[in-house]
């Protein structure tokens, strides 16, 4: 029986989370708002980290907010839920460091990598618009991007595009390789194609709009110190592609 709905805020935009309360509502499920991509995003004023019963967000170097190694950090407005957090980051331990209270694990946060955030974030903010900078400079010339709701503020943690073809793709993959310019596939296979989800029964054709995006999607550099050139000539070796 499902406990609990967990979504993704996939590439910086925060996920329906106004529809996804209203089925957890009705089914009685927690929601685990997955903000790894999306800190710093927000629909309307409320701010990603705040949604669902509890949020986490990863540090990992390519996400928004990065460290220079691991790291990431939970979420919560109920206290109970947050003493069992910190409980589990320390092999399970509550007042006394020796004594287990629950199973937990190592799940500290490095203390170098938490000064790498810390000045991280006071320049943060900047970051953030000069990476919505970014993202409107590459919308001059593509409009195959993800989809942004109105009054949702997405965290463009990647900048995706979707081509008509798998040949497509790979033709514009090789091209930008060609030009030197770095380019990734999130994701190659969706979950239910995954072999460690072979388990749960699911087979090819189960959900073809993701199948069909893993075949046609890819993502382009997105950081906030892309100028105005860099994207022209990005744009430039696109364009050689038709
Ligand atoms: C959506 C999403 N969730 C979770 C993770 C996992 O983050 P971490 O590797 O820091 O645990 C990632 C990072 O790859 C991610 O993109």
């Amino acid at each position: 029986k499902p406990k609990a709905i967990i979504p993704v805020d996939l590439f910086g935009l925060p996920a329906r989370y106004r529809l996804i309360d209203k089925i957890a509502k009705k089914y009685n499920l927690k929601v685990i708002e997955d903000a790894a991509q999306s800190f710093g995003g927000s629909i309307r004023d409320k701010k990603v980290g705040t949604f669902g019963d509890i949020a986490a967000t990863s540090f990992y170097p390519a996400k928004p907010l990065g460290c220079y190694g691991d790291g990431g950090a939970i979420f919560t407005n109920d206290d109970t839920l947050a003493e069992e957090c910190k409980a589990i980051r320390i092999h399970g331990t509550k007042t006394d460091r020796y004594n287990s209270e629950r199973i937990g694990l190592n799940g500290r946060f490095d203390s170098i990598q938490a000064a790498v955030i810390l000045e991280k974030l006071t320049i943060f903010d900047e970051e953030l618009e000069m990476r919505n900078i970014v993202n409107d400079n590459y919308r001059k010339y593509l409009n195959n991007a993800q989809y942004h709701p109105k009054e949702y503020q997405s965290a463009h943690a990647l900048f995706s595009i979707v081509l008509g073809s798998n040949e497509k793709r790979n033709t514009l993959i090789n091209r930008l390789q060609k030009n030197k310019i770095p380019s990734v596939v999130y994701y190659k296979f969706p979950i239910h194609l995954m072999k460690a989800f072979e388990y749960l029964g699911y087979k090819k054709k189960d959900f073809p709009v993701s199948e069909n995006l893993s075949q046609t999607i890819v993502s382009l550099p997105m950081h906030p110190y892309l100028t105005e050139n860099h994207i022209t000539s990005i744009i430039e070796s696109l364009k050689d592609n038709e």
